[in-house]
């Protein structure tokens, strides 16, 4: 299939927290499709976020799907938590660093009734993910090195995602494929153009006045 929706996922982390509620409520009446929910842990990247108490918080005052997306090591043993808490997807990582057996927490993941999803750091080549490509509903291409909101899109990272979408159409698989990190208007483009479904932004939504405009600038 290829996925001719565009689906917009504003990322929490450029909220302002203390009015999250509101903020959840506004995106969410402003066109987003899912609510994406950055997990870090201050050892896979050099930040910390928020847990699944939080997740759980969101959850409550949403019915819009929860896009969780792991940064942290040891996904396996906190991904209950995490189903517990609401998620309806939920995103781990490819890379060693994640500390986890990447096909046994896949398995784990769809075992829990979520959507299943594997990620890949700008530093992380293609074929990394290519042996899970058949046990995922979505791949998240990073288009910045994980970490931080606000920095900027690396375009080269389209190459992965071109792999991903004749994957997909040599297959006809069901796969949605998500970018991630510095995606505006114009790298959002770059992104659909290249197969990209699935559009996570913080800075160019939550920064703005006008978050139905600046989703509607997103799908193009
Ligand atoms: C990066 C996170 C992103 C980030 C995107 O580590 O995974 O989801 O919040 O933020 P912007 O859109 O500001 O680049
Ligand atoms: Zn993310």
């Amino acid at each position: 299939m290829t996925c001719s929706k565009i689906l917009v996922a504003p990322s929490i982390l450029a909220a302002d927290f203390s009015r999250l509620a509101e903020e959840i409520r506004r995106v969410t009446e402003s066109g987003a499709d899912w609510l994406h929910l950055d997990i870090m842990d201050g050892h896979f990247v050099d930040n910390i976020s928020f847990g699944p108490a939080i997740v759980a918080t969101i959850r409550k005052q949403t019915t819009w799907p929860l896009d969780v997306h792991l940064m942290i090591e040891h996904a396996d043993h906190y991904l209950p938590r995490f189903v517990e808490a609401g998620a309806n997807s939920i995103t781990i990582h490819v890379e060693p660093e994640a500390k986890h057996d990447v096909g046994k927490t896949l398995a784990a993941i769809r075992a829990a009734g979520c959507h299943a999803g594997l990620s890949l750091n700008p530093a992380t080549e293609f074929a990394a993910i290519e042996p899970f490509l058949t046990s995922i509903d979505l791949l998240l291409v990073m288009t910045v090195h994980p970490g931080f909101g606000g920095q900027a899109f690396r375009p080269e990272m389209m190459t992965k995602v071109r792999r991903a979408k004749e994957w997909r159409e040599a297959r006809q698989a069901k796969l949605h494929l998500e970018v991630d990190g510095g995606i505006n208007a114009e790298t959002a483009k770059l992104s659909i153009e290249n197969g990209a479904d699935v559009l996570v932004a913080g800075t160019s939504i939550f920064r703005t006045d006008d978050y139905a405009q600046a989703i509607r600038d997103l799908r193009g």
